[in-house]
């Protein structure tokens, strides 16, 4: 276990482990919690991923020590499986004010991204244990592009040092990560009240016309709210519509 410099967490990066590569971070504490107890906000890094996972079975690739590769372990146990998203919600307002340390203009795209203009720096993978209708453990992957240049493979991402213009420590942003993180975790713990307002406004497409695809078809939306099992409700033609993941695209 290695020690992470600069931490001012109470528990989140307490416990930590680095690996030159990996399958997946979210993988490695998959495996610890199989062979035993793991301690709440134990987190793994590595440089490079072998099977780095995204959402909806997408792939996250990421050129090897450039970028943030990051898992932690939590457990919201005072949270119903029925409001998983809140956690969503709380991680997501976590790394956008980390990354608003470095520059302004970042913005949450729901579900699970995170924009700089209209292009991606980062994205987040939550899984998920319930247990009697109430999360029992969630391991929270976080990838942030931060010192890759080169996205010719992928147009619509972007990096922290693209935006910056240097590069970053990538000790120094995990760091400042992990504390948000915690802050973060730790409002949601006492109480759900202000989180959603804080989120709505932090949002692509709040309160503001944006372009969707829905089935093919490309519309103008607004977004209304997001309910805490993650539902996305939408203005469209002067009707609220309410959508599910993959239901509807933002069009970037
Ligand atoms: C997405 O945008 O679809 C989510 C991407 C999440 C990627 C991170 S990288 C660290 C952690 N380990 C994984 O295998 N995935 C997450």
């Amino acid at each position: 276990m290695s020690i992470l410099p600069d931490l001012s967490t109470l528990f989140i990066g307490k416990g930590y482990e680095h690996f030159e590569s990996l399958d997946s971070t979210n993988n490695r504490l998959k495996q610890i919690n199989r062979e035993g107890v793991i301690a709440e906000g134990y987190t793994v890094t590595t440089d490079y991923q072998t099977s780095g996972r995204g959402q909806i079975g997408n792939a996250w690739q990421s050129e090897s020590g450039r970028n943030l590769l990051t898992s932690v372990f939590l457990r919201p146990t005072v949270i119903k499986a029925s409001e998983y998203f809140f956690l969503n919600m709380s991680v997501c307002l976590a790394i956008a004010e980390t990354l608003s340390f470095f520059h302004p203009g970042f913005k949450v795209k729901w579900p699970n991204d995170i924009l700089f203009d209209t292009k991606k720096i980062a994205g987040v993978l939550i899984e998920n244990s319930i247990s009697r209708n109430q999360l029992n453990h969630s391991i929270i992957g976080i990838g942030i592009n931060v010192n890759q240049r080169d996205f010719q493979s992928v147009p619509n991402a972007t990096s922290l040092s693209r935006i910056v213009g240097n590069e970053i420590d990538l000790g120094f942003l995990l760091s400042k990560l992990l504390k948000n993180l915690e802050l973060r975790y730790l409002q949601l713990l006492k109480s759900t009240k202000n989180l959603n307002g804080e989120y709505l406004q932090s949002l692509y497409g709040y309160a503001k016309e944006v372009s969707v695809e829905i089935k093919g078809v490309r519309k103008k939306a607004e977004v209304l709210n997001v309910l805490p099992d993650g539902t996305l409700l939408m203005l469209i033609d002067g009707h609220q519509r309410q959508f599910q993941f993959k239901e509807i695209q933002f069009l970037l």
